[in-house]
């Protein structure tokens, strides 16, 4: 679509100078000027660039798809619209943003990071400013740390001379070995400028399940007390779950200073999710794939799933993460 927009555009543009031809120097001089400026503005239009064309934050977005999208996550989602809403409108911020997203699998950590660059650039997590990592993908190697830390502080920095407003989602925060992270650690906090770059503009975001069984243990005891899920709140689990994360030396925080050093803004917990969580799951998903909505079908889809604790049976054990692929088999 857009190679074909380009060999259009092309074209005119060479009908264009062929035409130009028949006038006299000066013209010329100026249409070449125009032709060029045209030039760059349909290179700009076709391709993605570091500028508010590409990248313009949508707040009304973020809460709408917060809104319809993520289930069962007051906390996270309250928390996320005023973190990323405040920082977006900061022309200036102090230092970068800086997201650490706790809970057990399938709860949406991923999918939340996915929304936030939806609505932060138009190309979504295709843009070539976001930039995910994953310790199995580009770390496997403990014994080839030294490597990857260069090489990990090498494309931050490259990305973020590229582009100011770049964003980096950091997968499995627990299996990550804890230097690697803290080699990061300057990009992190107050600086002006580290070698010329600035990072303020940067998000970062960090992925990981660490305190996740103190976080469904919270959730568990509103849950036999009776009381609604939406009456725990941060404060609820925001110790709980920065001293977890500190003395659990599998997740990757460790040992680090970053909270030492307060350079995390904000730790978001992600609640396990419940029976009514699922069903909608699986009806967000049909309407996704532009399915009518059946209820029935996205009820039975959520009855398979298997719930823990095991005599309670209260949360599903992958959340929402196995909806999609079930689905096929319901329909
Ligand atoms: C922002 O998001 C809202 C809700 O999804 C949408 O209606 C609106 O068109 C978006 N605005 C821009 C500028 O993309
Ligand atoms: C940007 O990051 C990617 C990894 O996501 C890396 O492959 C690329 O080389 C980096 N770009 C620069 C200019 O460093």
């Amino acid at each position: 679509m857009k190679a074909a927009h380009l060999c259009l555009l092309l074209h005119v543009f060479l009908t264009a100078s062929v035409l130009v031809h028949t006038f006299d120097p000066l013209t010329t001089t100026v249409v070449l000027g125009i032709g060029a400026t045209l030039g760059r503005t349909i290179y700009n239009y076709l391709h993605e660039s570091c500028d508010p064309k590409w990248i313009t934050f949508n707040a009304t977005g973020l809460q709408a798809d917060l809104e319809r999208k993520m289930f069962g996550q007051h906390i996270a989602s309250r928390i996320i619209l005023k973190a990323v809403t405040g920082f977006m409108s900061n022309d200036n911020p102090k230092k970068p943003l800086v997201l650490s997203l706790h809970g057990w699998t399938g709860t949406g950590k991923n999918f939340v990071s996915e929304l936030i660059a939806n609505n932060i650039y138009k190309e979504g997590m295709d843009s070539s400013f976001v930039h995910v990592f994953t310790s199995e993908l580009h770390f496997p190697h403990a014994k080839q740390f030294d490597t990857y830390k260069s090489q990990l502080q090498q494309w931050i920095k490259g990305n973020v001379s590229n582009c100011g407003r770049s964003m980096f989602i950091f997968d499995e925060m627990d299996k990550m070995h804890p230097g690697l992270i803290d080699s990061i650690k300057p990009y992190l906090d107050y600086y002006d400028k580290l070698d010329g770059v600035s990072y303020r503009k940067a998000i970062f975001i960090f992925l990981s399940n660490a305190g996740g069984e103190n976080i469904v243990q919270t959730a568990l005891d509103f849950w036999k007390a009776g009381r609604g899920r939406e009456e725990i709140e941060l404060k609820d689990l925001e110790a709980l779950l920065s001293l977890s994360v500190f003395n659990n030396k599998q997740s990757g925080l460790w040992h680090t200073s970053l909270i030492d050093k307060n350079l995390v803004d904000f730790f978001v917990p992600f609640l396990p999710l419940e029976y009514g969580h699922v069903v909608q799951c699986a009806m967000a998903e049909m309407n996704a794939r532009e399915l009518p909505p059946n209820l029935k079908v996205a009820k039975q889809v959520a009855k398979d799933l298997v719930y823990f604790p095991k005599a309670e049976r209260v949360f599903s054990v992958k959340g929402c993460k196995t909806i999609e692929s079930k689905l096929n088999y319901y329909t």
